[in-house]
């Protein structure tokens, strides 16, 4: 039952707030880094989401740290969070990246990334987007069919170079995790299945255009349990075998995106050394450069979406909380049903409520939260929305014409804007009467 009662039921959580480094109540102030967020809200607006530079920083060294002595490189996935300040802070630590799109390659050049370190992965690229990665000198392609192969072989061909490519596999391996990020089974629409794999590479040995260095796999995403991805890598090792002995060089190996992260309150993720035990170390008399593909694990927890508490009503027994934020800013929880925890800048002792989070687009999918536990929020009050930094922005649209919010980058105690909010007249821009 709703309650205003703020004195009669102390809401007990207050003694555990969900925050993930770089988020921390000061004071009781939440802070992104040394940067109050309340402060942050008051110049940039809201909805806008907020990134901490050294939670992402934190997270990179601890993959390179995973890798020990195994010769490696660490490919970014940009898909997860694109902003140009954000692949700045992965170059700046010498990270390559993961592309899968023309835009994110020209994203990752704007952002003064290194073209020699970047994969292009997916399973339906452009021969534009092949010819402009292949001017642009990048290192390799996952390619995950043979009409594809032919593809880039012909581009290639027209250009007079050699095109360097591995072939996504499909390891048939189980990831559990939900249903639309699941990517490794025999029935989904990504890489070969391993046993068609060998004549492929055979095939296209005898291709002077195309040049392959190594195997590659990605068997899905949020994954909580490591051991479906230490089978996959079994599974790549011995297909190397069978590849050497056919009389095909490889030497590289892609193990494809990261580990899964704690998007709430009791959730165990893997974290990153244990995964260089159980993941990498397969690969570790295998001869090889290992390449993962993190993205989720390197920048989910170091990003919060804030918002403003609007209105918040009663409906019969249901209360719901509207904010100025929507599923256009962030479509997980619509999309996947997926957790986000909500908590307030300011933490205090709170009565208890059970609401809807909701935000203001035409549509019962718009929704944050269904009958949640929170502490209660007033109207006006500034809530964050957890673990926001992977798969928020990138994702967001212009839905119910309402702009993309901006982007700050916390950096220590200094913060800018990186994305300003999107105006009115940028919507329209490119559309006539
Ligand atoms: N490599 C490839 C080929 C991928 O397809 C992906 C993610 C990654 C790497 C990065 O995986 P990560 O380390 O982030 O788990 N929109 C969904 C996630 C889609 C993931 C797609 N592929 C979400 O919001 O959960």
């Amino acid at each position: 039952m709703p309650t205003s009662d703020t004195t009669r039921v102390p809401f007990e959580p207050a003694s555990v707030p969900f925050t993930n480094p770089p988020f921390a109540y000061r004071q009781g102030e939440l802070c992104c880094e040394d940067v109050p967020l309340k402060a942050i809200a008051a110049e940039a607006g809201t909805p806008c989401y907020v990134y901490g530079a050294n939670g992402i920083r934190q997270r990179y060294q601890a993959y390179r740290h995973a890798f020990g002595d195994l010769p490696h490189r660490i490919c970014y996935a940009v898909k997860a969070n694109s902003n140009l300040a954000i692949l700045r802070v992965l170059a700046d630590l010498g990270s390559g990246f993961d592309i899968v799109s023309g835009g994110e390659l020209y994203r990752v050049l704007q952002s003064g990334g290194d073209a020699a370190k970047v994969v292009f992965s997916g399973v339906g690229k452009t021969r534009e987007e092949m010819g402009y990665a292949l001017d642009a000198g990048i290192h390799s392609f996952n390619c995950e069919s043979a009409r594809e192969l032919e593809a880039l072989a012909a581009v290639a061909r027209s250009k007079g170079v050699r095109a360097r490519a591995s072939l996504r596999v499909n390891p048939d391996v189980d990831a559990k995790t939900h249903p639309y990020i699941s990517t490794g089974l025999r029935e989904h629409k990504f890489g070969v299945a391993m046993e068609d794999a060998l004549p492929l590479y055979q095939r296209f040995e005898a291709e002077p255009a195309i040049e392959w260095i190594g195997v590659s796999c990605h068997i899905g995403s949020q994954l909580l349990d490591v051991s479906p991805l230490a089978e996959a890598a079994e599974k790549l090792v011995s297909f190397v075998d069978e590849l050497r002995s056919a009389g095909i060089p490889i030497r590289e190996l892609d193990i494809g995106g990261g580990v899964g992260v704690r998007y709430q309150p009791g959730e165990v993720a893997p974290d990153i050394p244990d995964y260089g035990k159980r993941v990498l170390r397969a690969f570790a008399s295998a001869g090889v450069t290992v390449v993962a593909e993190p993205g989720r694990s390197l920048v989910a927890e170091a990003g919060v979406l804030v918002a403003r508490v609007l209105y918040v009503k009663a409906s019969g027994s249901r209360e719901f909380v509207i904010l100025d934020a929507a599923m256009n800013d962030l479509i997980r929880p619509s999309l996947y049903n997926a957790h986000h925890e909500i908590v307030p800048l300011r933490w205090e002792p709170r009565a208890p409520m059970f609401a809807d989070v909701v935000g203001p687009v035409c549509e019962s999918g718009d929704f944050f939260a269904r009958s949640r536990e929170l502490g209660r929020v007033a109207e006006e009050e500034l809530v964050a929305l957890c673990t926001a930094g992977a798969y928020g922005f990138v994702q967001a649209s212009n839905y119910n014409t309402r702009p993309r919010p901006a982007e700050v980058l916390v950096d220590g105690d200094v913060w800018r804007v990186v994305r300003q909010r999107e105006t009115l007249a940028q919507l329209v821009a490119g559309e006539t009467v």
